[in-house]
């Protein structure tokens, strides 16, 4: 019931040419994967000529970040509803990457999900705990008050254009991937903490994917844990063959 999304996040790499023969070799490769959700998200100035190469695809599109104003004088920022209008569907906020080099708090992830919504697009949300937090025990204190501060004021209704992604801080671009178990056991923990911040329908049917270091050779056992609905993919979403060989993990 919950349809799977395997979303490719490219972060700082490709040129528009470059970004535009990626998606036109992944087209074919995932042409016939039925019941999976593909999504890929280029740098904002590939967006809107990616778009045009995904026509007729099944293959949507992200952005990697937005801001929480519609027009202003904001100097370097996006809006929402700017992404819209490039031809995004989605928006992934609050990755990791932004929460550690660019000051990106749970209070500004909240204003970003909320605006996002509110534009139309659907936001992949990105939680996830440092190596530190984990070895001191700290992971579900930390992903809770993530989810909590991240979703804060959300309606029901909201949640149709919502996707969680547990990013794992030390899993990314590490080639550690987090055991399946370990995945599995972060992710019913989210479901249940947002069956009890929200109600138990907004949990059964919110995707939550999970992300870092998921490769061709360990989707499969990911996908197979019964709470993980799919996978934010960095490295291997770089390369049309790796990302497409994910996106066929019920194959
Ligand atoms: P990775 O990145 O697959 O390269 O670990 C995942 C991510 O940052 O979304």
């Amino acid at each position: 019931m919950r349809i799977p999304v395997i979303a490719g996040n490219w972060k700082l790499f490709k040129t528009i040419h470059e970004s535009v023969a990626l998606v036109q070799e992944l087209a074919p490769l995932v042409a016939n994967s039925t019941g999976v959700e593909i999504v890929v998200a280029p740098v904002f100035t590939a967006l809107s000529r990616v778009a045009d190469a995904v026509k007729g695809s099944e293959i949507k599109l992200a952005a990697q970040d937005c801001y929480w104003e519609e027009e202003g004088a904001f100097t370097g920022e996006v809006a929402p509803k700017l992404l819209k209008d490039a031809g995004c569907s989605h928006v992934i906020i609050g990755h990791s990457e932004r929460r550690q080099y660019f000051g990106e708090t749970d209070i500004t992830v909240n204003r970003k999900v909320k605006a996002a919504i509110a534009a139309g697009l659907s936001a992949i949300v990105c939680v996830g705990e440092s190596l530190m937090e984990r070895e001191s025990e700290q992971t579900f204190s930390v992903i809770e008050a993530q989810i909590q501060g991240s979703l804060a004021g959300l309606t029901e209704a909201d949640f149709a254009h919502v996707v969680i992604a547990y990013e794992p801080v030390w899993a990314i671009g590490t080639g550690k991937t987090a055991s399946d178990a370990q995945a599995q056991e972060v992710h019913v923990f989210i479901r249940s903490l947002i069956g009890r911040l929200f109600s138990q329908s907004v949990a059964d049917a919110l995707r939550i994917l999970y992300g870092g270091s998921v490769k061709p050779d360990n989707v499969k056992g990911l996908m197979s844990q019964p709470d993980i609905d799919g996978a934010l993919v960095g490295g291997a979403s770089l390369k049309a063959e790796s990302f497409a060989a994910i996106a066929a993990f019920n194959g």
